[in-house]
C-alpha cells in the first residue's frame, strides 16, 4: 500500500542551526507510529517540518504526501490536504472561537470534502468535546483562552476529530494529562485511528496502553537511530536512552 507520508533523508536546520540530520519514515494509512527521545532530539521539530513551519529550512530530502512532493507547500496548503498538527504548547487564538476556527478549516479542506452546515458542526464539536469531558462552552470561547494545559490539550484533540486528518501529528499530547484524562484522551485517539494515520511524539509508555503503536521510533541528536515494535517503548521506559547513544 502506498504510504501516506514518506520523508527521506530529511535535514532540517533552524537559525542556521542543523537540528535534523537524515531522517526517513514512512507512515501507512491506519498506522500509529511513536516517535520518542530526549529533550531537544528533534521531534518537534519533525512535526513542523512536516507542516511547513517558516522558521524550520529543509536543507536536504524530500517529503511526500499520498505520493505526492509537498516540500513546496506552505503549512496551510499541507493542512487543506489534510495534515494535522496536534501542537506541544498550544498558543491561544484571540478573539477567534473554537466554531469560527473549525468553519475556516473545513471550508478549505480539499479532500475529503465534507458537505457541512454550522449546525452539524456544532454538534459534532459538541460531541467531541463530550467525549473528552469538557463542556460546550468551549465552541465559543476564544482558542485556548484561559484553559489550562490539560484542557488545551483536550482542545487541540477536539479540532483533530472535527477535521478529520488523513495524517494527525500529536507532539506531547499526553504530557500534563492526570491519569483519568490520559485514559480519556487515549482513547479518543484510538478510535479515529481507522480513518486517520498517526504519528505520537510522547516519553512515556503509558498513552500506548490505549493507543497500540505498529511502530515506534527512537530520536537522537535529530536521527531515527532504532525503529521497533511497541515493546521498544516499554525497553526505553526502563532502561533509559543511554543505551541508543553512539549506535
Ligand atoms: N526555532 C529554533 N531556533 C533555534 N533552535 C531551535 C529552534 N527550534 C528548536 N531548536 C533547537 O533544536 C533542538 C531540537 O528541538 P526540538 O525539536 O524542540 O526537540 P524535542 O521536541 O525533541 O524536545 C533543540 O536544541 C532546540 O533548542
Ligand atoms: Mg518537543
Amino acid at each position: 500500500m502506498q504510504a501516506i507520508l514518506e520523508i527521506r533523508a530529511l535535514k532540517v536546520s533552524a537559525d542556521g542551526k542543523p537540528i535534523l540530520n537524515g531522517v526517513d519514515l514512512k507512515v501507512r494509512a491506519g498506522e500509529v507510529h511513536v516517535i520518542m527521545g530526549p529533550n531537544g532530539s528533534g521531534k518537534s521539530t519533525l512535526a513542523f517540518a512536516i507542516l511547513g513551519h517558516p522558521g524550520y529550512d529543509v536543507t536536504h530530502g524530500h517529503l511526500f504526501f499520498e505520493g505526492k512532493k509537498i516540500n513546496h507547500l506552505k503549512t496551510h496548503e499541507r493542512a487543506n490536504r489534510g495534515i494535522f498538527l496536534g501542537f506541544q504548547s498550544p498558543l491561544t487564538v484571540d478573539g477567534v472561537s473554537l466554531l469560527s476556527l473549525m468553519k475556516a478549516a473545513k471550508e478549505k479542506q480539499i479532500a475529503p470534502k465534507h458537505n457541512f452546515n454550522i449546525f452539524d458542526l456544532r454538534k459534532d464539536l459538541s460531541g467531541n468535546l463530550e467525549a473528552l469531558g469538557l463542556d460546550d462552552e468551549f465552541i465559543m470561547r476564544s482558542v485556548h483562552q484561559g484553559s489550562s494545559g490539560g484542557e488545551k490539550k483536550k482542545i487541540e484533540l477536539t479540532q483533530m476529530k472535527t477535521l478529520k486528518p488523513k495524517l494527525a501529528i500529536l507532539d506531547e499530547i499526553d504530557a500534563g494529562l492526570d491519569i483519568g484524562a490520559l485514559k480519556t484522551a487515549g482513547k479518543f485517539i484510538s478510535k479515529i485511528r481507522k480513518d486517520t494515520a498517526i504519528i505520537l511524539i510522547t516519553h512515556y509508555q503509558r498513552v500506548l496502553k490505549y493507543v497500540v503503536p505498529d511502530k515506534v521510533h527512537i530520536m537522537i541528536d535529530g536521527r531515527i537511530v532504532k525503529s521497533g515494535s511497541k515493546n521498544l517503548a516499554k525497553d526505553v521506559e526502563k532502561r533509559g536512552y543511554e543505551q541508543f547513544k553512539n549506535v
